[in-house]
């Protein structure tokens, strides 16, 4: 397997063909008597097998070994790692942040490195998600996971990631993203000049992400297919002791395999992990007043059952010009519905002076009031309106539906800000009733 590859395939979801072999994909047919090489076909299927064809996602794989090749499951702890719905519910309504979680100091790898700070919704019904912290400073080496509970967002915060994947290899910057869809099997390295690395995960229990409708905006503009990259098709003939993790309804499992489960050495169709840079994202705002709500921002979503109400909406608030006249200018005071989880990756964040830090997070549930800070508040209300650049900025939000739980490891973490609400505790009436 080469791990400087830098090839991709382009292209949302389209339905790709690579075989690092010339001519291991069978022609005109998935599953011939014989493979060539001797290779095993063996189908991957993301959606149900009548989902419309506009929603079907599969890919048949090429492979030194069928999966079943493995020994019988075993359950293992858990960790820090929580499933949707919790055994004791905490929704909470108060405003909730936290700093940076700290990078570890004893050798942890990504699958010990995962902490979950909140999740919402039910993982066997197929509604909500995990969210979860990464922070991690060795390699997987003779170990591998999938997880047959979600696909998995992956927001690198600090340092660069390698994904070995079953389906080839991406490598993914802070900057970037990448979507693990349910069930592939894969590894994280650190990535290149990283000794140790931090994210953000959003495991989407629910339907697979996908771009959002433009409506009115037209054919172009968010996030642009052709952005969307792909692994092409690498594989590792290893044999040894090996193992590789599931979660499953909500726990880990462990099974040994005598083989390197990177194995595939050509595959076809549209379920494949991806990646993409968000500094491609074509930001559209207002240029005459007042704000687009922030949906306006969003790079994928992911649908429940009810038209036009995510499940999951990842959205991003990137580097951009601010010119709305007479108006405002950091996010609105507001409360939502819909329950919000945010991140930073880099820089700082316009509606907080401080406090909101790059790897910090913070949780606003449904209904719950937030917005810009007291100084942010003086600030932007006494601000000479001329064209501004927010140049060092990219924060983000999973946007849900559903309540966000938060776990105990959060609730009682020692980076958590319990002081948060006095953020708002300067806001002090303005109110001049004899003076519009
Ligand atoms: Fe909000």
């Amino acid at each position: 397997m080469n791990n400087n590859t830098q090839e991709y395939l382009c292209g949302f979801r389209n339905h790709h063909a690579t075989e690092a072999l010339p001519g291991a994909l069978p022609e005109g047919q998935n599953s011939p008597q014989r493979c060539p090489y001797g290779l095993y076909a063996e189908q991957v299927t993301g959606s149900a097998f009548t989902a419309p064809r506009s929603h079907n996602l599969r890919s048949w794989l090429y492979r030194i070994r069928p999966s079943v090749a493995q020994s019988a499951y075993r359950p293992l702890p858990a960790g820090l790692l929580a499933t949707a719905p919790p055994r004791e519910p905490a929704a909470d309504p108060n405003q909730m942040r936290w700093d940076p979680r700290p990078l570890p100091e004893a050798p942890t790898d990504f699958i010990d490195g995962l902490l979950t700070i909140a999740v919402n919704g039910d993982a066997a019904a197929q509604t909500g998600c995990g969210v979860h912290i990464y922070a991690f400073n060795r390699d997987m080496h003779e170990r591998f996971f999938y997880d047959a509970d979600g696909e998995l967002l992956i927001v690198p915060q600090q340092g660069a990631i390698t994904l070995r994947t079953e389906l080839g290899t991406l490598k993914v910057v802070s900057g970037e993203i990448s979507v693990i869809p349910r069930g592939i099997k894969f590894q994280v390295h650190l990535g290149e000049n990283t000794d140790a690395a931090r994210g953000y995960v959003c495991e989407n229990y629910g339907s697979p992400f996908e771009l959002p409708g433009l409506g009115p905006i037209g054919a172009n503009g968010l996030a642009n297919p052709r952005d969307f990259l792909t692994p092409v098709a690498d594989y590792e003939d290893l044999t040894g002791e090996f193992e590789l993790i599931a979660k499953f309804s909500g726990r880990l499992w462990t099974t040994r395999l005598d083989h390197s489960p990177l194995d595939v050495v050509a595959w076809h169709g549209n379920y494949a992990p991806y990646k993409y840079d968000l500094a491609r994202f074509n930001t559209i705002n207002t240029v005459s007043f007042d704000h687009p709500d922030p949906s306006i921002f969003t790079v994928l979503t992911s649908a429940s059952d009810t038209p036009g109400m995510a499940n999951i909406d990842f959205v991003i608030f990137p580097p951009r010009w601010m010119v709305a006249e007479e108006t405002f200018r950091p996010p609105y005071f507001h409360r939502n519905l819909m329950s919000e989880f945010m991140g930073l990756i880099h820089g700082e964040y316009d509606a907080k002076a401080e406090g909101f830090l790059p790897g910090g997070a913070s949780l606003h549930n449904s209904m719950s009031p937030h917005g810009p800070d007291a100084e942010t508040f003086e600030k932007a209300t006494a601000a000479e309106l001329a064209p501004q650049r927010l140049a060092d900025t990219l924060a983000f939000m999973f946007e849900s539906r559903y309540v966000y739980q938060p776990t105990p490891a959060a609730l009682e973490a020692d980076f958590r800000q319990y002081d948060y609400v006095d953020v708002w505790a300067g806001l002090r009436s303005h109110f001049t009733p004899d003076q519009r």
